[in-house]
C-alpha cells in the first residue's frame, strides 16, 4: 500500500458530469464546451444539464425555473436561526448552518427536487443575512426574475442591468462544476454512506470555505488592496515569495496550462471594468506575478486560476468582498448536487485506508 499525498492523480469515480483536462485546458459539462455554455445559456439551463443530463427544452426550462423559484422564500425558522448567529460569524459559516436547517426531506436516494429546494433558497439565505448585517431591508421575493437576476435583486433591491446579469451568469456557469475538487469529493464521501443531501452539502460548503479552495477570491481582493498601486506590485509580490508565501489566485492542482475559466472571466471582467484603476492594477499584478512565479518556482507550471478574475467580475457587478465565496457556493451547489446524484446512482461507500506509522504494543 502506498500513500499518495493529497490524492494527486488518483481517480475516485467514473462520471459523465464533467471533464477537467488540466494538460490540454479542455473543460466540458456533459458533452458541451463550458466556454460556449457561459456565453449562450442561462444558469438554469446549465443546472438542468448537470442534474438531468441534457439541456432543457423550452417547456422543461420553464418548469425547472418554476421549481427553483418556489423555494425563494425562507421559512421563518431558518430566518430565526440566522438571526441567532453572532454578528462576527463569517457568511460561509452562516450559509452552512442555514442550509442544514432547510426543510428538505432526508429520504434516500437524493433527488433533483431536493437539490432544487436548496439551490432555490441559497440566494435568499445570503441576502437575508447580508441585509441583517447592513441594517437594510430585505426586498420582497419576486417570482418572475431569473435565478441570477433575482440574486442581484435580493442583494441590491433593484433588478440588475443586462450587463451585470450576463457577467454574473457567465461567472455562475463557469464555476458551477469542476470535477473531483475537494468540496465535491467531501460531498460524495458523505453521500456514499447513504447519508442525506443536506449533510453532504454542508460538508461541501465547509470544504469550499478554505483559502486554498473557494476562499481565494476575497484573498485576491485583499492582496490588491494591500498592494495599493501599480508601482508597488513587484516589491510587494517579491516580499511574499521571499517569505515563502503563496500568491492567491495562482496555481492549480489540475491545470498545468492556462485555466480556461480564468481566460473566460478575464474577458468578462475586461468588458465590465475596462479602464477601472482597480482592474488595471489586477492586470499588472497578474503579469508581474506570473513572471515572479517563474523566477521563484521554476518548472512548477503555475498559472492564473479562476479565483483571480472571479474577484474582478464579482467586484464589477457590485458584490462586497465578504460575498465572493458564498456566491461561489451558490454556483457550485449545482455541481455538488450533480455529483451527489451521480454518487447515489452508482453508490459504493468511499472508504480508503491509512498507513499506521506508530509503535505496535509488545505482545502480552
Ligand atoms: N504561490 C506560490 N507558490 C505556489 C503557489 C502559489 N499560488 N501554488 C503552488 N505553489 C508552489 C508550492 O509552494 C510548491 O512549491 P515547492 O515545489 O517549492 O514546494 C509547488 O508550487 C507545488 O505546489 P503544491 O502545494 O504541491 O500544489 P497543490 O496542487 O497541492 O496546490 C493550490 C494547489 C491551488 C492549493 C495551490 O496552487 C495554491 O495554494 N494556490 C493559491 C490559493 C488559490 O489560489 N486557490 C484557488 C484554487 S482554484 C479554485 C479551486 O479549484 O478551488
Amino acid at each position: 500500500m502506498k500513500v499518495i499525498p493529497g490524492l494527486e492523480g488518483v481517480a475516485v469515480a467514473e462520471t459523465d458530469v464533467s471533464l477537467v483536462d488540466g494538460e490540454r485546458g479542455r473543460f466540458v459539462y456533459r458533452g458541451h464546451w463550458v466556454r460556449d455554455l457561459a456565453v449562450s445559456r442561462r444558469f438554469e439551463e446549465v443546472v438542468h444539464l448537470l442534474w438531468y443530463g441534457h439541456l432543457p427544452s423550452m417547456e422543461e426550462e420553464r418548469r425547472f425555473g418554476r421549481l427553483l423559484s418556489e423555494h425563494r422564500e425562507l421559512p421563518p425558522h431558518v430566518k430565526e436561526i440566522i438571526d441567532q448567529i453572532p454578528a462576527k460569524t463569517d457568511m460561509m459559516s452562516v450559509l452552512r448552518t442555514a442550509v442544514s436547517a432547510l426543510p428538505v426531506t432526508g429520504s434516500w436516494p437524493p433527488a433533483p427536487e431536493q437539490a432544487a429546494a436548496v439551490l432555490g433558497a441559497i440566494p435568499a439565505i445570503i441576502a437575508y443575512r447580508h441585509h441583517r448585517m447592513q441594517g437594510t431591508p430585505m426586498p420582497k421575493v419576486q417570482r418572475d426574475l431569473s435565478h441570477t437576476s433575482h440574486y442581484l435583486y435580493l442583494l441590491k433591491g433593484t433588478a440588475p442591468t443586462v450587463a451585470h446579469e450576463r457577467a454574473l451568469e457567465a461567472y455562475l456557469i463557469l464555476t458551477a462544476e469542476h470535477g473531483m475538487n475537494a468540496s465535491t469529493f467531501a460531498g460524495r464521501v458523505v453521500t456514499s454512506t447513504q447519508s442525506d443531501l443536506l449533510s453532504a452539502l454542508t460538508a461541501a460548503i465547509g470544504a469550499l470555505k478554505g483559502p486554498l479552495h473557494g476562499g481565494a477570491p476575497s484573498e485576491v481582493e485583499g492582496m490588491l488592496e494591500a498592494i495599493g498601486s501599480v508601482d508597488k506590485v513587484e516589491s510587494w509580490l517579491r516580499a511574499r515569495l521571499e517569505a515563502g508565501e503563496r500568491l492567491m489566485g495562482f496555481g492549480h492542482r489540475v491545470y498545468k496550462t492556462v485555466d480556461p475559466r480564468a481566460e473566460a472571466l478575464r474577458r468578462v471582467s475586461q468588458e465590465l471594468a475596462g479602464e477601472d484603476p482597480w482592474f488595471q492594477l489586477a492586470l499588472e499584478t497578474e503579469k508581474i506575478a506570473l513572471s515572479l512565479l517563474e523566477e521563484y518556482k521554476p518548472g512548477r507550471r503555475l498559472y492564473t486560476n479562476v479565483e483571480f478574475f472571479a474577484a474582478a467580475v464579482l467586484r464589477a457587478v457590485g458584490l462586497p468582498k465578504q460575498l465572493y465565496t458564498p456566491t461561489f457556493a451558490l454556483s457550485r451547489t449545482a455541481g455538488w448536487c450533480a455529483h451527489i446524484l451521480d454518487q447515489a446512482e452508482h453508490n459504493r461507500i468511499i472508504r480508503p485506508q491509512s498507513l499506521y506509522t506508530g509503535p505496535i504494543p509488545a505482545t502480552s
